[in-house]
């Protein structure tokens, strides 16, 4: 038994967890492990490392991936697919363990549909916006490096009796800005599922301020829409291999509209890919690791088409075709738990 293991799409705190979940479970059953390097690049251009339970013993709390990562999308190119069902056959393997979000994932999962090609899945995303599992890895340090961010910015805003706006990632899912922010109890919280109202916002930020709060933070998830026409702030023009433009810079708006209509000093912070950065929480490797080892036990079993996901304190199996296409966004009941103490 000879699996191929690959990490793609942007990297986050809980990869490599999952690496030496997986590699420990094949091995243990006598299987033999190889990493494809730089995500689907890797299996393209046949670029691989041995990986084994003596090289992947100490990884468990470094952040990033010792694979490395790309944005590559073989489907892009109809003979980057050939070149990589060759690279699959002249390995020898018998399965590939693909970790990655929606894109790295859709691409195992036709990869399944029209090859037949022996993949298993493994969700990963600080963005948390996966279907068909309760939460991504990566997602709990993501929050609580921008919790620790915000923290700090308190008691400098405070000092300067200024407005700090935080602008976190998540793209087209506002679940970074929303759990963060209400870990952090923010006076306002912008996601691209609801529309902005920004009148509103600073009448709460001027009520406060009135009240006698001498500073105000707000956090805004950079997919959210606070233009006229509802669009989204994008940093260039740039699209990746999957399509998806590169967004940022919303915060940076949002700042300038509480400033001018407040006439209070605010600044704009970008936490930008520090959120992905360093090494992952407890709860990141514990489910890194399980889900690691699930996956393994899923090749092991010839259950291929499948991805690990965790649903209530369990680690499943669901059909890697359900998983991708559709994004979990923020959902209505979580929502108004947050907004009781900004919309009411
Ligand atoms: O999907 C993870 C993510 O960090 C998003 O939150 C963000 O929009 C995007 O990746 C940034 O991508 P890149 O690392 O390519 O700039």
């Amino acid at each position: 038994m000879k699996v191929g293991i690959l990490t793609g799409g942007g990297d986050c705190p809980g990869l490599n967890p999952v690496i030496r979940g997986v590699v420990r479970s094949i091995q243990n059953a006598g299987g033999e492990v190889v990493g494809l390097l730089e995500g689907w690049r890797g299996a393209i251009k046949g670029l691989t490392t041995p990986l084994t339970i003596e090289n992947t013993d100490e990884i468990l709390g470094k952040g990033g991936t010792i694979l490395g990562s790309s944005r590559t999308n073989p489907y892009k190119r109809p003979e980057d697919v050939q070149e990589l069902l060759k690279t699959y056959e002249r390995l020898g393997l018998n399965a590939l363990v693909a970790i990655g979000g929606d894109d790295t994932l859709g691409v195992a999962s036709k990869l399944y549909a029209d090859y037949k090609l022996n993949t298993v899945g493994c969700p990963k995303t600080i963005d948390n916006d996966l279907s068909c599992t309760d939460v991504t890895f990566g997602f709990d340090t993501a929050i609580n490096i921008c919790l620790d961010a915000i923290e700090r910015l308190r008691t400098t805003v405070e000092s300067h009796r200024r407005i700090a706006v935080v602008e976190t990632m998540g793209r087209h899912a506002g679940w970074i800005a929303l759990e963060a922010g209400m870990a952090a109890g923010a006076d306002y919280i912008l996601l691209p599922e609801y529309p902005a109202d920004v009148e509103k916002m600073c009448k709460v930020l001027a009520d406060r301020r009135a009240a006698g709060k001498k500073y105000g933070i707000v956090v805004v998830s950079e997919g959210a829409k606070v233009t006229p026409d509802e669009g989204y702030v994008t940093q260039n023009a740039k699209v990746d291999d999957f399509g998806h433009v590169s967004l940022g810079g919303v915060g940076n708006l949002v700042a300038e509209i509480i400033e001018k209509k407040l006439g209070v000093e605010t600044r704009c912070v970008v936490l930008g890919h520090i959120q992905r950065g360093g090494s992952p929480t407890a709860f990141d490797r514990i489910l890194g690791t399980r889900l690691g080892i699930n996956a393994g036990r899923l090749v092991l079993q010839g259950k291929f088409g499948r991805m690990v996901a965790l649903q209530g304190t369990s680690i499943v199996d669901v059909a890697l075709a359900d998983a991708v296409g559709k994004s979990k966004v923020v959902d209505d009941d979580f929502y108004r738990d947050a907004a009781e103490f900004f919309e009411a």
